[in-house]
């Protein structure tokens, strides 16, 4: 067993019978279904579950997880996902998945946010290994690119082949670097604060734990 199934395993064991529980996507999302799965099978545990993107809805399709749609929910017990990278205050940065919008409402929306990572995924500072991605309206894209120049960001439209990147929102996504003096939080607000970005990769202030997984073991960071 791999650190991601090793954490995707862990956590899987905190969900108790009668909870709502939010999917994120990535291969580490994939581990915890597959796991909250088998729970269900084996274990006759009675969850309902809420998908981050159609992938993540998919598998849970496929192994009988009982769906709710986003439109019909009001809150969740907690949201269950990777992350990309996470900083010694937890702050976050996700989305090179591309489907950051649903799981940000959604880490928004649970009583918890659980981020299962392995070592990998830690990191001094929001930005170190990856630029940060950006979804945005698609008339709007040169005026946010500005908007991110005017604050240090260098952003990049996403590729797909030989043509553009499109979320399943029908937006596109800069993925942007910005200076390292910049940290996560006011980054995080600067951002918040341009108009045409439909969303963003900061995840700040919305995670109640991180699971790492590392050598076998599982070692617990909560807020
Ligand atoms: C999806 O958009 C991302 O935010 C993922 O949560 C992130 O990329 C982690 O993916 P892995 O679990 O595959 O590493």
């Amino acid at each position: 067993m791999n650190d991601k199934q090793l954490v995707a395993e862990y956590a899987a064991q905190r969900i108790e019978s009668g909870m709502l529980v939010g999917l994120g996507t990535g291969s580490t999302a994939n581990f915890f279904i597959e796991a909250l799965a088998r729970r269900q099978r084996e274990e006759n545990l009675q969850i309902e579950v809420v998908a981050s993107s159609v992938v993540s809805m998919l598998k849970a399709q496929q192994l009988d997880l009982t769906l709710r749609g986003v439109e019909q929910i009001g809150g969740l017990d907690v949201y269950v996902d990777g992350a990309d990278e996470v900083a010694p205050d937890l702050t976050l940065l996700k989305g090179r998945g591309s489907d950051l919008v649903r799981e940000k409402i959604l880490a928004k929306a649970g009583k918890a946010f659980w981020v299962l990572i392995d070592k990998s995924k830690q990191v001094d500072r929001i930005g170190q290994n990856f630029p940060i991605p950006m979804e945005v309206m698609p008339f709007a894209w040169q005026l946010v690119q500005r908007s991110l120049a005017a604050i240090g960001g260098v952003g990049t439209l996403r590729k797909s082949g030989d043509g553009l990147f499109v979320t399943s929102h029908g937006s596109l996504v800069l993925d942007t670097a910005f200076d390292p003096d910049l940290d996560g939080k006011t980054l995080n607000n600067l951002l918040d604060a341009i108009p045409g970005i439909v969303e963003h990769g900061i995840f700040a202030d919305l995670t109640s734990a991180v699971f790492c997984g590392h050598q076998g073991s599982v070692e617990e960071t909560a807020v």
